[in-house]
């Protein structure tokens, strides 16, 4: 992260460039709910392309699921959302707006934006009362008690009420993991922070089960594997760090979590969560649903509830910490430049066709060349304005290579190609640029 960036200016590129839009803006916006543009929605695919790559497809002991938003209600009993998923708020009888009781610091009076909630001359905070966080709504054509359904708060249970389906029929035994990603859905009180915390969100999720005296040893393992991961897709290593959970913090079902913080420019924040679970869940579920959810190991003759050790990321709070990390501004031929310095195989689009002149035959050889690698990554064809205002607009979405075909290319088949963080400029035949361009992308130079 350079010293430059801030959250209005990652706010501020996101919409003018089209990655993150406020939702429904044309009604006024809806609290703490985002949509994604055109290269949001690209960079988010590459971040759970990247997730899904390295907690399913390089591993034998990994699968994934995609299990229903909308569970059976028991399931928010057993897994203790119902009664502990729950934050306490108070209101103020003075201005009618509601706040976390523990985080009135981190908020203003609405009536007096200079002072904490509760220390305005009107204020009248009521007492806390527990809120619970979980989004509700009802199946079927008649509302009633029974027809109560919630949006799932997490994707994690979805996997543990799956676990004797996988079990039996991916022929994996402990240890071994279930992946998910998946969207889940919270009415936080506190929002703002952009799509740090939103009310709908989008999770990545694996639940490692294993046999309970490796609890210890898998979750040290995950928090090594996790951090590693975000040093790999290029998060600056001074701004990552792990912070244990004091014992007060823990959730109703942890012994243990670590958190993956990131420092945003708004300071150092939860990235994503690495808990043992123990065997918990398991055993709620067993209880409420009357199934045996356990383990037999034919080997021994043992019988045994798996603990589970759980890395739980967010695709938006990682998209974010992605962004932030990667903003820049430089200055290019006495011009400012904001550039996205993102890792390649996050990048939108990976490689931006250019012909120099829009005559010539120019246009003509870089739509083949454009044809050429399009079935192999992301890339644009762009056309309009000076040569330099289009590597602009490729540096602030983050293209790591801008194609140019030039008069020199319909003599001799090459084009060259730019490099947005060194601007070192290559010249590669045309027939070499889609493995120039795979290796590069693959980290081979
Ligand atoms: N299954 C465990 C679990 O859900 P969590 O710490 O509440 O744990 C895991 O959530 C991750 O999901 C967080 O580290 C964060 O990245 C993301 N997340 C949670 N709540 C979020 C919200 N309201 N908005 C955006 N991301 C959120």
């Amino acid at each position: 992260m350079s010293d430059v960036v801030t959250m209005d200016k990652i706010v501020a590129l996101s919409k003018r460039r089209g990655f993150v839009f406020p939702t429904s803006e044309i009604y006024g916006g809806l609290g703490s709910t985002y949509d994604y543009g055109p290269y949001g929605v690209a960079l988010r695919r590459n971040v759970k392309d990247a997730w899904w790559h390295a907690m399913v497809i390089e591993r034998d002991d990994i699968v994934g699921l995609d299990s229903a938003i909308l569970q059976h209600p028991r399931t928010w009993e057993a897994s203790g959302h119902l009664e502990s998923f729950t934050d306490p708020l108070v209101d103020c009888r003075a201005c009618g707006q509601r706040f976390r009781a523990d985080q009135l610091e981190d908020n203003q009076c609405p009536q007096k934006p200079s002072v904490h909630p509760g220390e305005g001359p009107n204020c009248d905070l009521t007492e806390a009362r527990q809120f619970n966080l979980m989004l509700e709504t009802s199946l079927g054509p008649v509302r009633d008690e029974g027809s109560i359904v919630y949006l799932r708060p997490e994707t994690a249970q979805g996997i543990f009420a799956n676990f004797k389906n996988v079990l039996q029929t991916s022929r994996r035994k402990p240890p071994f993991g279930i992946a998910q990603i998946g969207k889940s859905f919270r009415n936080e009180i506190t929002t703002k922070q952009f799509i740090f915390r939103t009310r709908e969100f989008e999770q990545m999720e694996m639940e490692f089960f294993v046999p309970p005296p490796d609890a210890e040893k898998w979750f040290l393992y995950w928090l090594d594997a996790r951090e590693r991961w975000y040093l790999e897709l290029g998060l600056s290593e001074d701004h990552l760090r792990l912070r244990p959970h004091d014992p007060d913090e823990l959730s109703h079902y942890s012994t243990g979590t670590s958190d993956i913080e990131y420092l945003f420019p708004t300071g150092w924040q939860e990235l994503e969560g690495i808990a043992n679970r123990g065997d918990y869940d398991l055993r709620q579920h067993a209880q409420y649903s009357g199934e045996k959810l356990e383990y037999f190991d034919q080997a021994t003759g043992e019988r045994y509830v798996p603990y589970v050790v759980e890395p739980a990321a967010g695709v938006d709070r990682c998209m974010l910490a992605f962004l932030v990390d990667a903003y820049d501004e430089d200055e290019q031929e006495g011009e400012k430049r904001t550039v996205l310095r993102l890792h390649p195989r996050l990048a939108p689009v990976k490689a931006a066709i250019l012909p120099l002149v829009r005559k010539d035959g120019q246009p003509e050889l870089a739509h083949e060349v454009h044809d050429l690698l399009r079935p192999l990554m992301l890339t644009e064809y762009d056309e309009g304005g000076s040569i330099g205002r289009r590597y602009r607009r490729q540096d602030e979405i983050g293209t790591p290579w801008a194609v140019t075909i030039d008069h020199q290319s319909l003599e001799d088949r090459t084009v060259t190609v730019r490099d947005r963080n060194s601007l070192a400029q290559d010249r590669v035949a045309i027939d070499a640029l889609p493995g120039f361009l795979q290796d590069r992308l693959a980290g081979k130079e």
